[in-house]
């Protein structure tokens, strides 16, 4: 099964609106897209509609980093999925692990969300990991079935027909230690078996991210798993050469 590349630059609390537009502007401005690759970025929301005004018209696509999962309401500093729709995100990442481990959303609060992204036609970006305590315990395939399970929880199959998985291990976000080709072909082999409970075809079909330190060096030797089909990149997606360089991997699948 041929599935289209998918490169997304998380570009967490960084960037003023100036920084972010021009940012997304120089990302704009390539052409170089020799994978084909579905391109998304993630801005805060401050400048998520200056940035969805900078790419309209362009392929690029436009993520919130979360959402809270009411309509709307006396919810201080919470953005509703209308909100963000009406700044332009089509898409919206739900349960980073920092989102997870900094803010306290646990797997019944994603779930919440992920069902108002369904509603509201907001296409989701859903992160699962382990962390190094979990990994070195063995528990890496059971921790992120359980959020699979919980987080997922309740959706049919067309339901949940435009999800996307990232998987990010916490110990390699941040940290310059990406998971080895294997450790993330392991996982995301793993990933996409637990969602044939979906279906055959609906796991052959779904994209799996891999996030977690993804560089300009080691992106090539990451996107040639068979399993992994797009990066969630940090830090280097906050510089445009480098993400551009990223989103041209160099995988020959
Ligand atoms: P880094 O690429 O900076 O490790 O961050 C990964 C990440 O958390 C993307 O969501």
């Amino acid at each position: 099964m041929k599935r289209k590349p998918f490169i997304a630059g998380n570009w967490k609390m960084h960037n003023t609106i100036a920084e972010s537009t021009a940012l997304a502007a120089a990302i704009a401005k390539s052409k170089e897209n020799k994978n084909q690759a579905d391109i998304l970025v993630a801005p805060s929301y401050t400048s998520l509609a200056s940035v969805a005004q900078t790419v309209k018209g362009t392929k690029i696509l436009v993520a919130a980093q979360d959402v809270h999962f009411e309509e709307k309401g006396a919810f201080t500093s919470a953005v509703s999925p209308s909100q963000i729709k009406d700044a332009g995100a089509t898409h919206v990442i739900i349960g980073h692990s920092e989102r997870r481990s900094l803010f306290g959303d646990t797997d019944g609060i994603l779930n919440k969300k992920l069902a108002a992204a369904f509603k509201h036609n907001l296409v989701p970006v859903f992160c699962v990991g382990e962390t190094l305590a979990e990994r070195e315990a063995g528990k890496t395939l059971s921790v992120i079935e359980s959020q699979l399970g919980n987080g997922l929880a309740g959706f049919t199959a067309e339901q949940l027909k435009t999800l996307i998985i990232a998987y990010e291990p916490v110990w390699a976000i941040g940290t310059g230690k990406t998971a080895t080709p294997q450790q993330a072909q392991e996982v995301h082999a793993s990933i996409r078996k637990y969602m044939e409970k979906y279906g055959k075809d609906f796991a052959a079909k779904i994209i799996i991210l891999y996030g977690g330190s993804v560089k300009t060096d080691n992106a090539d030797a990451i996107m040639a798993e068979p399993d992994v089909d797009g990066a969630l990149v940090g830090g280097q997606s906050l510089v445009a050469e480098q993400f551009i360089r990223i989103i041209n991997f160099n995988a020959n699948k």
